[in-house]
């Protein structure tokens, strides 16, 4: 697989200890739970499931303790996929030490997550978009788009870049971790 020339992934923060990815959207009910369901596949099936270790989290507080939202439980289940056990969670400035990788859907949420790194005096070198590493930005998408409120065809539009995206990520992942030792 051709893989984007885009900058290389950091590098594991400890050697030999799960490489820990953060998936991170504004309410955590729809892009980073679908996006974390299809990357946790691709991964699996990459043989990387425990040697990478992904979750997700929002910015916003609004939904924390929710499941998913309905449409994005649907699109999965189409494609065969179940989001049932997500429950919300809002990214907290503390968790920003403890990944390896972050990677919000937009650039709303890149911004965010970069001006809460600054607050907390972060190096925001492992905060990255989904998009640019999932090579998306090469066909000249940058964002993933928000679909709440939307219908299916814009969930199922969200489901086609990120699977478009996740099975680049976890290649990129695999050769870091196989150069990484
Ligand atoms: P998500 O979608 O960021 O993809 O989870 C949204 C969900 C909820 C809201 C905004 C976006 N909200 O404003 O409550």
């Amino acid at each position: 697989m051709a893989l984007p020339s885009a900058a290389e992934l950091p590098s594991p923060r400890e050697p030999g200890a799960p490489y820990r990815v953060c998936l991170v959207c504004l309410g955590n009910i729809c892009r980073s739970p679908m996006a974390e369901t299809v990357l946790r596949a691709e991964l699996a099936a990459a043989g990387l499931d425990g040697a990478v270790v992904v979750d997700s989290a929002g910015t916003g507080d609004w939904h924390v303790g929710d499941t998913m939202d309905p449409d994005a439980r649907a699109a999965l289940a189409v494609r065969g996929r179940d989001g049932s056990a997500h429950r919300a969670r809002q990214f907290h400035p503390s968790w920003l030490s403890r990944y390896d990788l972050i990677l919000a859907m937009d650039s709303r949420n890149l911004a965010d997550l970069r001006r809460m790194a600054g607050a907390q005096g972060e190096a925001t070198d492992r905060i990255r978009l989904f998009g640019e590493v999932g090579g998306l930005t090469d066909t000249g998408t940058r964002d993933i788009p928000d679909p709440w409120g939307g219908g299916p065809d814009e969930f199922g539009h969200v489901l086609d870049l990120l699977g478009a995206a996740a099975p680049v990520i976890a290649a990129r992942l695999a050769r870091l971790l196989e150069t990484a030792g």
